[in-house]
């Protein structure tokens, strides 16, 4: 019942952003937590195995050298929360780190039920972790985990695939101090985020030589049609990925490749489309590792330790609530 009921009001909620994104007068766009429903997951994570994507493999290098000395570093008994989990394939090392010395509360959450429930599976087999996904938002997740942590219990909190950058820039500094409100001094928050690098490079990454990466974006349309009676012809729009110099920053966008109108009843709209126009579904910064260490001293956090992949510039940043 309550699952029907949050169904409902997810289905309300992307309805209300497609409205919005699609009636925008200048530049349409759509959210990209959007792209992740049980189709998109898939796609993810068969992005996250293409040669051209390397920050997968370089945040799992990090685990395999770091995750020892990331637990040395924290105290007791911690309480895990995952913002953005998706699988949690790439967690595990940490967690078994944890297990060697303590069973761990780990609390995976992500908008993707699909992605949660293959979570789920992936630690089934780990005694040491006692498991509670939730499906939600990033920081109603983290308010949730908040009031269930034991008294006493520090916290640690994990945001990692470079997820900060999907924020726009400014959005990020309140995102972190939001998060940051559900700590208490001396909790831990792992940010991951991609370094610069040469922009063919990345272009690459968002535009594989399969097509996996423009089936994910073009999943978009699909999901509005299976949701919300949407009447996208998805062989009318292609896959664009851009570098935006000023920004630093890729952005996937859907371009409509003729002029046309689509239809999509349960949000009540008809958007035009000239030839060449574009949706704007996703962005992804880069960072210099400067940066992030900022942005967590203005968010209310130190900097305890930072890791960097050299063969994919890729950092972690181990940062501790002041
Ligand atoms: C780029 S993927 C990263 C997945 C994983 N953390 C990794 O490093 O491979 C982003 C994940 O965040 C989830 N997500 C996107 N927007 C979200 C939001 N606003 N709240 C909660 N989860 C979200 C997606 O479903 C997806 O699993």
């Amino acid at each position: 019942m309550a699952q029907t009921a949050r169904a409902l009001d997810v289905r309300t909620e992307f309805a209300a952003d497609v409205f919005a994104g699609l009636s925008k007068s200048g530049q349409k766009e759509l959210p990209s937590k959007y792209l992740y429903d049980d189709i998109g997951s898939a796609l993810f994570e068969v992005i996250t195995l293409l040669p051209e994507y390397g920050l997968c493999r370089a945040e799992e290098r990090l685990f395999e050298r770091h995750a020892t000395e990331l637990v040395a570093r924290l105290p007791g008994a911690v309480v895990v929360a995952e913002l953005g989990s998706g699988t949690g394939k790439k967690t595990r090392r940490v967690l078994e780190a944890l297990g060697r010395r303590q069973t761990t509360s780990y609390y995976p959450i992500d908008v993707s039920p699909a992605a949660l429930l293959r979570c789920e599976r992936e630690f089934s087999g780990l005694p040491s972790v006692k498991l509670a996904g939730l499906v939600s938002p990033y920081l109603d997740g983290l308010r949730e985990v908040a009031r269930r942590r034991p008294a006493g219990a520090p916290l640690l909190v994990l945001f990692m695939g470079s997820t900060i950058g999907n924020l726009e820039r400014p959005v990020m500094e309140d995102f972190l101090r939001d998060v940051r409100e559900q700590l208490a001094p001396g909790d831990g928050f792992l940010l991951s985020a991609d370094l610069e690098k040469p922009v063919s490079q990345l272009l690459a990454a968002y535009d594989d030589s399969i097509g996996v990466t423009a089936a994910f974006n073009l999943n978009l349309l699909e999901r509005i049609n299976r949701e919300l009676g949407g009447s996208f012809d998805v062989s009318r729009f292609r896959h664009e990925a851009r570098w935006n110099d000023r920004e630093r920053r890729i952005e996937m966008h859907l371009s409509s490749t003729c002029e046309q109108n689509v239809h999509i009843r349960r949000a009540g709209i008809s958007a035009e489309f000239r030839t060449g126009e574009t949706i704007w579904t996703e962005c992804s910064h880069r960072f210099n590792c400067a940066e992030v260490v900022r942005l967590g001293q203005r968010s209310g956090f130190r900097c305890d330790t930072q890791w960097v992949d050299s063969e994919w510039p890729f950092a972690q940043s181990l940062l501790i609530a002041n």
